[in-house]
């Protein structure tokens, strides 16, 4: 077996901003109420010829070049989406033709907000097992292509964008590596967020269309509840399966989802609120994509140094739910 560690993040969102103010023209709500209520200011939205590997193209050129790789050094690309360019085929493909990966397979990764964590630690079981030497998981969305703009209890959530993890062999000797992964899932809340048409169960039809089957739905209350136990759970797993105190994690890279449930979160396992990278302020929830790029803000903002802590923390539609604790 080999130590595995994160060579190098990336992070893209698109130019274009949607504002709480933009979204008062087009549901009934507030900025002062979607502040309030989730902390989320304002998200980006694809422009109308980008589409999620495009996204994930430009994470993943800063994620290589941040680990000083060249793309045909690459083995595998992993792309964790609910929003593929086509079901068939992988959204990685398109990545891997994008970015000129000749040497690298390429497979997507279906685990909703999840994604980015079961990535990690899918691609940290090639490297360590000597499959392969350098593994990029992308973590990239386009939601906006499947929210419902009249619907207020989704709309005013979420937005594009992508965020990269460049995996690769450790070093001998050296401290930086992956070292716990944790993952988890309960199929019994398939209904909590989901989006009905189009698959084999409810095949595309003028009837999915008509009744909006094709985009997310969300049984907001619920996925709140389970949001703030499970991130709870994942935390105190972390510490308690690793050996460590609170004091011990250097970051906290939780997914971008409410601030009231991070808040909740941090009351229960009485971590500081500055052991905590929050930017759903200015993306809202990205999905796959919301790791992966706090993780790259916080690197590029010096929040994480070598010998870093970091525990990476990630739940969504599945239901599904994970950490990876990463010593940097
Ligand atoms: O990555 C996927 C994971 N997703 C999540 O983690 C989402 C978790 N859930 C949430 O973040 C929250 O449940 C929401 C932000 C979606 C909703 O907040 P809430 O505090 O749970 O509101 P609520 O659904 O209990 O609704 C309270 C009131 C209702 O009005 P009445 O019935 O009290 O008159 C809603 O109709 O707020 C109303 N409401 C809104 N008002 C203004 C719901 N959405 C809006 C809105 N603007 N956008």
């Amino acid at each position: 077996m080999y130590e595995c560690r994160i060579a190098g993040t990336g992070r893209y969102v698109p130019e274009k901003v949607l504002t709480n103010t933009d979204l008062e023209k087009i549901v009934e709500t507030s900025d002062e109420w979607i502040i309030k209520r989730t902390g989320i200011r304002e998200r980006r939205i694809a422009a109308e010829d980008q589409s999620t590997s495009d996204l994930a193209l430009e994470a993943a050129r800063v994620a290589l070049d941040r680990a000083g790789l060249a793309a045909e050094d690459l083995d595998a690309i992993i792309l964790a989406t609910l929003t593929p360019d086509t079901y068939c085929p992988a959204g990685a493909c398109y990545v891997q033709n994008l970015l000129g990966a000749t040497n690298a397979c390429a497979f997507d990764l279906s685990a909703a907000c999840t994604g980015f964590v079961y990535g990690i630690t899918v691609g940290s079981s090639l490297v360590r097992t000597g499959v392969h030497k350098n593994v990029l998981v992308l973590g990239a969305e386009t939601l906006s292509r499947f929210i419902d703009y009249t619907d207020r209890n989704t709309c005013i959530l979420f937005g594009d964008g992508a965020g990269a993890a460049v995996l690769s062999r450790a070093e001998e000797g050296g401290d930086s590596r992956l070292l716990d992964h944790y993952l988890r899932s309960d199929g019994g809340g398939t209904d909590l967020i989901i989006m009905p048409g189009g698959g084999a169960r409810r095949p595309s039809s003028h009837d999915t269309v008509d009744g909006k089957l094709h985009f997310l739905s969300m049984q907001g209350n619920d996925v709140f509840k389970f949001a703030t136990k499970s991130m709870q759970t994942l935390i105190e797993t972390a510490i308690e399966r690793n050996g460590l105190s609170v004091d011990d994690l250097d970051l906290v890279v939780p997914h971008q989802v409410n601030s009231r449930i991070i808040d909740t979160v941090l009351r229960k396992v009485d971590i500081p609120e500055e052991k905590i990278y929050l930017n759903l302020q200015r993306y809202g929830n990205t999905s796959a994509a919301s790791v992966p790029m706090a993780l790259h803000e916080a690197v590029e903002e010096g929040r994480v140094q070598a010998g870093s802590l970091v525990l990476l923390v990630a739940f969504g539609a599945g239901l599904t739910w994970g950490y990876n604790l990463v010593r940097w």
